[in-house]
């Protein structure tokens, strides 16, 4: 059933973000298709999807075949009605679109001869649709905030900490994401921001300027979700490696670890990444659906496995190549500290010396949760390392406490 947003005034803060930071796809027809990125968006959920019936149906052709779909939907839509098959990683066949929002430009597909996205183009009578892409296409994602950042993330090494002056590294965000975090800290870029498409060689290019500039030799992706779309990350990678070939330079991965699959590790130390921090959510499904805001059981449970297995096969396999590490998130609105201890067992069996970084979740984008003290972090990080981890950081209001 198509879907149409509907504005709740009384909700309404007048922020400005859906109509500054969304892509709305209909925007220039004045039409809502039901894509529903405003209302992933609104940080006061002023906004909901609901279903609305379309009378008139348009034809497509998909891949050479005949669909008959509801109009004013979108092409990501209109290729699920067609029974086109929706994959959950970019390991799968099928079309996989996860952040909804323009930002990732995993859903790219050839319509009507150009390359467009199908989760932002709105379908229309006779389009025609093919699902591979042009052998000449290059990948492109929505980047932004190329700069130096002072703070690192859980694939820092605890050491590289030290002697740092006002930046530790520079960075850069990619829009989208395939979780919806209550609490997501990078909410403005996650839900697609005010970035660029960029190809994997600009956005290499970008950072490699940044770290010239900044002198430093740590250059990181985060986001969103920087995992999302395959090609362009693993291309990034490679050409932030060809571009700094000096055995300093470190290339760091931010993520949420959830579609890491073993080829893809591989695909990503072949290209180049010496460093990846992992932020695992939790250990119970039921957690990490309420951590991540996901509502499909099976698919946080996918993701939450994959993120472990990820840990487990980099440790196992990359610990001379790719420093790993993982974060661990507390608030206890969201997860309770036997669940942080049985996670700190789980990664103890794994490897007592895997750095360890207990985050601090704080209030932000629609959680209204109180901040963890310092004083619960600091005891946490305590109560990990008298289990046997040995390298465990509490993030605080005054920044990270080592070991
Ligand atoms: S799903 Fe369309 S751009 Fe991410």
């Amino acid at each position: 059933m198509p879907f149409v947003a509907v504005h709740h005034p009384e909700k309404c803060h007048r922020c400005g973000v859906c109509s500054e930071i969304v892509d709305c796809p209909g925007s220039d027809d004045l039409i809502c298709i039901g894509c529903g990125a405003c209302v992933l968006t609104c940080p006061h959920q002023a906004l909901e999807l609901v279903e609305e019936p379309r009378q008139r149906k348009v034809t497509i052709e998909v891949n050479g075949d005949m669909a008959v779909v509801p109009e004013r939907i979108s092409v990501k839509e209109a290729l699920k009605e067609s029974g086109y098959p929706v994959a959950t990683s970019p390991q799968e066949p099928g079309l996989f679109a996860p952040c909804e929002v323009g930002g990732c430009w995993s859903c790219a597909l050839e319509i009507d001869g150009v390359v467009r996205l199908a989760c932002r183009t709105i379908v229309r009578n006779g389009m025609r649709i093919r699902t591979e892409l042009p052998q000449d296409y290059v990948p492109r994602r929505i980047m932004m905030n190329f700069s130096g950042h002072p703070a690192g993330g859980v694939g820092t090494p605890w050491q590289a900490r030290s002697n740092h002056s006002s930046y530790l590294e520079v960075v850069c965000f990619a829009a989208g994401c395939n979780f919806r975090c209550p609490q997501c800290q990078n909410w403005l870029i996650t839900y697609r921001g005010r970035g660029e498409a960029l190809t994997p060689k600009q956005a290499a290019q970008r950072l490699s300027l940044v770290r010239e500039q900044l002198k430093l030799n740590r250059m990181t992706i985060s986001g969103g979700e920087s995992t999302l779309n395959r090609a362009w990350l693993t291309q990034f990678v490679a050409e932030l490696k060809r571009l700094n070939p000096d055995p300093d330079a470190r290339c760091h991965v931010d993520t949420n670890g959830s579609l890491l699959t073993h080829d893809y590790i591989d695909e990503l130390a072949e290209a180049g990444m010496t460093d990846i921090g992992i932020d695992l959510k939790a250990l119970e499904t039921d957690t990490f659906m309420r951590i991540t805001g996901l509502k499909d059981k099976d698919l946080a449970e996918k993701y939450k496995e994959t993120a472990w297995e990820a840990v487990r096969y980099l440790i196992h396999n990359y610990s001379e190549k790719v420093f790993a590490g993982v974060g661990i998130p507390y608030n206890r609105s969201f997860i309770s500290i036997s669940e942080i201890s049985l996670m700190g067992q789980r990664l103890l069996s794994i490897d007592p010396s895997i750095q360890v970084t207990v985050l601090n979740y704080r209030p932000e984008f629609r959680s209204n949760i109180a901040m963890p003290r310092d004083s619960e972090m600091v005891a946490l990080r305590d109560m990990l390392q008298q289990l046997g981890l040995r390298t465990v950081l509490a993030q605080t209001t005054t920044g990270n406490i080592g070991p």
